[in-house]
């Protein structure tokens, strides 16, 4: 009995002493050398990236990037600063691209005459990115990755 409480008691330890570990690391990553409990200092506002070039998207429903700033672009009940340039009517001079079809449907599908109200918001679906290192690692791999590589149950 006593036996099997010590091996409860060194498992339940190596259990905690791991915890700790990963806690630590991701600390690490998102805090830098902040201690737990006190705030570090707010890192400086990194610079968009403004190339112009078309983002590749990671899957096809995503809402393309945006390739440009946006810094002081309003939107509001009155005014609308990315439909200044992206509006059908405006794409002319601007020469940015339209809006596409889905931002006119309702959500019964019905294509409305002017842009739906669920996709006036446009930085609800849409950023812009920044030069900045990740603080975490992403591993995420694309479709086409996917399915080029060998599968389980491949006939070789
Ligand atoms: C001054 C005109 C102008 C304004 C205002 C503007 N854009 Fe753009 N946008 C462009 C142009 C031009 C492009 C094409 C790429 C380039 O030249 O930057 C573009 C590209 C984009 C793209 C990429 C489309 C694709 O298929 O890759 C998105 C998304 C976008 N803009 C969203 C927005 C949003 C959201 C706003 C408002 C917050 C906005 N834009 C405001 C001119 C503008
Ligand atoms: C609810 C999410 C959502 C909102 C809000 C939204 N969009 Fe989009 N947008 C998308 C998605 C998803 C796509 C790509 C698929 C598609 O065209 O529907 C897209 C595509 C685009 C494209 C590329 C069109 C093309 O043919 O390549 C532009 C430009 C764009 N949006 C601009 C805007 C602007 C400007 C607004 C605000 C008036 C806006 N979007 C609001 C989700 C959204």
């Amino acid at each position: 009995m006593i036996k099997l409480r010590l091996v409860f008691i060194t498992m339940a330890s190596v259990v905690a002493v791991g915890a700790t570990a990963v806690l630590a690391q991701s600390e690490l990553a998102l805090r830098g050398a902040t201690p737990i409990n006190s705030e570090g200092p707010a890192a400086p506002m990194p610079p968009t990236r403004n190339s112009a070039e078309t983002e590749v998207r990671n899957y096809p429903e995503q809402p393309p990037l945006i390739p440009h700033s946006i810094e002081g672009y309003q939107i509001d009940l009155n005014s609308n600063k990315c439909l200044s340039c992206h509006a059908r009517a405006r794409t002319g001079e601007s020469g940015a691209p339209m809006l596409s079809v889905t931002h006119f449907m309702d959500r019964d599908g019905q294509v409305l005459a002017a842009v739906s109200p669920r996709r006036y918001f446009c930085t609800q679906c849409h950023v812009s990115q920044y030069e900045v290192k990740p603080p975490v690692r992403n591993d995420f791999v694309d479709i086409d990755t996917l399915l080029n590589s060998p599968q389980p149950g491949d006939r070789r």
